[in-house]
């Protein structure tokens, strides 16, 4: 089928997730077919090859039609693809579980213990939260039912999981279907209005100038909420679709540590910063802090399959032990995918193999040299990184951290310019990320952002 019946197809019946109708029916605007995808490219129909700058919206870890997934994906599918996991199981989902606990938690006083699977980062952190609630009912608490997060927290689109990180943008329409949860003032130094700090060349958590008041708002949230809070729900050190705001350090230590002193859970949200995306294997690593329950999805399966897991300690799960009545009546129809499993296990291996954790650390490193060149454009406010994960705040005056007027889409229309540049990627309002699968070459990384620095220049000459 050629490219044009495909997208003359599309638009008379798909619906695109976050896509505005007006946008997507304009005829002048041609939506990108994609036919194939190997390494860092993706390749459309009409052959031309494009650098994945986001992993396929950060689920993709290790480049397209990786030889060991591809190798896992056909050998399940050789013995079967799937199965209830309704009074059944297999070994692909009980050896993933195995695994998955070991990379998350390593050592040997974990407390985490349990793995409940499902099929994205909705679905996961809507597990989490119910099973931290009924966990509370039946071990005599059945008051905490109450959730605190930093503003902008994004968990996903189900009703729990917008309850607990509602966006005004996102979730407006939906306000009367969301039960109440409390957010606190993001810990985001460049737009932070305690940081008396004027703007520098830098990122600005090395330059803050502060008391801290992030962390102590949040830790006196936690602290009046009390008996009656279930959880402290957090995006360990990157708050993604909050437009990749990364925490200063300590912020997470202090808040969890409230948590605790509440007798509350924490619940962490790692469905984006999960599997060396930060750094270290799992963000929370570096924070030293012990969480209860850990939501995972995207880049689980390495960005081949729908598959999520919910972490959980083993206290939670006995909670549910008892009568029938203390079941967690919950699940879905393709819990424990094999396919899924399956190649989630040959992720995990290649994320522990040495060779590819120097790669990582390379290009992490690379990234952090290449992206300085985006300071000598003057309407870039904020460059800040962590591990692969890059963002670079574009303001309408840098001296003031003055943004455009949303109503301008400077974001959205330097990463539609970034096309013509050979490169996909997709803004989060006015802050453009790159974040490479871990495949990227030295060369393509380069590639990547002289096509995001050339776009930049055309849509804002200097
Ligand atoms: C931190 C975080 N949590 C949850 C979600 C929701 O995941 P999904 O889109 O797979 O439902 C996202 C999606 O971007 C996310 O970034």
């Amino acid at each position: 089928m050629s490219a044009a019946e495909t997208i003359r197809l599309d638009r008379k019946h798909l619906w695109h997730p976050f896509t505005a109708n007006s946008a997507w029916m304009d005829e002048s605007f041609q939506p990108v077919s994609i036919v194939a995808g190997e390494g860092s490219w993706l390749i459309d129909a009409a052959g031309r090859r494009y650098l994945d700058g986001n992993s396929s919206i950060w689920t993709n870890l290790h480049g397209h039609r990786h030889p060991r997934l591809d190798e896992a994906v056909r050998s399940q599918l050789g013995k079967i693809a799937h199965s209830s996991f309704l009074g059944l199981t297999h070994e692909p989902a009980a050896r993933l579980a195995q695994e998955l606990l070991a990379f998350a938690q390593p050592g040997p006083a974990s407390a985490l213990n349990r793995v409940f699977f499902s099929d994205d980062g909705s679905t996961a952190m809507e597990a989490g939260l119910k099973m931290i609630v009924q966990s509370f009912a039946q071990t005599g608490q059945p008051q905490r039912i109450r959730f605190v997060s930093p503003a902008g927290a994004y968990h996903g689109d189900t009703v729990g999981a917008m309850s607990l990180g509602p966006s005004d943008h996102f979730h407006r329409r939906y306000q009367p279907l969301l039960f109440s949860s409390r957010r606190v003032m993001a810990p985001f130094c460049y737009r932070c209005r305690f940081n008396r700090a004027q703007p520098e060349k830098a990122d600005a958590r090395s330059y803050r100038q502060c008391n801290f008041e992030c962390a102590t708002q949040a830790e006196e949230a936690i602290a009046e909420t009390g008996k009656d809070l279930a959880a402290w729900v957090l995006e360990p050190r990157v708050q993604g679709a909050a437009g990749m705001v990364m925490h200063p350090e300590g912020y997470a230590q202090r808040t969890c540590a409230a948590a605790r002193q509440a007798g509350a859970r924490i619940l962490l949200d790692e469905v984006l910063t999960a599997f060396g995306r930060t750094g270290p294997a799992m963000s929370f690593h570096a924070e030293g802090i012990a969480p209860d329950v850990i939501a995972l999805a995207k880049g689980l399966s390495g960005g081949y399959l729908p598959l999520a897991a919910t972490l959980v300690s083993e206290e939670i799960f006995r909670a549910f032990d008892g009568p029938a009545e203390n079941t967690f009546f919950h699940g879905h129809s393709y819990t424990a995918n094999a396919l899924g499993c399956a190649v989630a296990r040959a992720s995990l291996a290649l994320l522990q193999d040495p060779a590819e954790q120097k790669r990582r650390a390379d290009l992490a490193q690379n990234l952090r040299e290449l992206s300085q060149d985006f300071w000598k454009h003057p309407q870039v406010g904020d460059v800040r990184q962590e591990g692969t994960i890059l963002a670079v705040e574009i303001v309408a005056a840098r001296a003031t951290r003055r943004p455009f007027p949303a109503t301008e889409r400077r974001g959205a229309r330097i990463c539609q310019t970034a096309r013509e540049f050979g490169l996909l990627t997709r803004p989060i309002g006015d802050v453009l990320i790159l974040m490479p699968p871990y495949s990227t070459t030295a060369n393509e990384l380069q590639q990547m952002v002289e096509a995001l620095r050339k776009a930049l220049a055309k849509e804002l000459p200097a």
